[in-house]
């Protein structure tokens, strides 16, 4: 009964602490960042009112258009990555990345920051840019595989819910800034 308990709480802490805490983190760096930035809230404020309207709540339906929004949401990834290193592995097999050999049984350990101000890779490095991450009418998708950033880790052990964390996130972001701009509005009184 005991272990039973134990390790409903370990799943439980695994949970609060790979879902929600990664998502509020990342979403108060992306508020605060668009504090200090009003022209960058006014795009969002902006998208928001042109696919959602100011009479409802953002709906999942609404996110594959919320592209702006989901590039701060990326970009608040890339700048201010919740944990600086992904949770240690070991290589299983010899492979190389970005033309560095990893032999097997290494340990590796990937700066995300380090990653996500590489200025090979990022123009301007240091500034909050959400445009850097619009590309034309394509969707806007938070994973990159291509190791430019790495929120959401990699391979066999790297966060298994991808989708839902993107939708958490750009809904969470959407819903705040909408909360924000619109509290006199009637939908928010009921
Ligand atoms: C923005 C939100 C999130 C980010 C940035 C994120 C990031 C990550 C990362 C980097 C890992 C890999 C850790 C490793 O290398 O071992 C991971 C694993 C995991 N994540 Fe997420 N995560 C997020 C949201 C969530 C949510 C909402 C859930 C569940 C409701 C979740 C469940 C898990 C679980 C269960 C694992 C462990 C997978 C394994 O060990 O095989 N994550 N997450």
């Amino acid at each position: 009964m005991f272990y039973v308990i134990w390790i409903n709480i370990g799943v439980m802490q695994d949970l609060m602490l790979a879902g929600f805490d990664n998502v509020s983190n990342n979403i108060e760096w992306a508020m605060a960042e668009m504090m200090n930035n009003p022209r960058i809230f006014d795009k969002v404020v902006h998208e928001l009112d042109f696919v959602v309207g100011k009479d409802r709540l953002v709906q999942e339906s609404d996110l594959p258009r919320l592209k702006y929004i989901k590039s701060c949401v990326k970009e608040a990834f890339r700048l201010h990555p919740v944990a600086a290193f992904n949770v240690p592995h070991v290589t299983t097999a010899n492979s190389t990345v970005a033309r560095y050999f990893i032999p097997k049984g290494s340990h590796i350990l990937v700066s995300r920051p380090g990653l996500g101000r590489i200025p090979d890779v990022w123009e301007d490095t240091l500034t909050f840019n959400p445009d850097r991450h619009m590309n034309g009418h394509k969707e806007v998708v938070l994973a990159n595989y291509n190791l430019h950033t790495f929120a959401f880790s990699t391979g066999r052990r790297g966060c298994p819910v991808v989708l839902l964390s993107s939708t958490m996130s750009t809904m969470l972001l959407a819903r705040l800034v909408q909360g924000f701009t619109s509290f006199a509005s009637p939908f928010l009184s009921h």
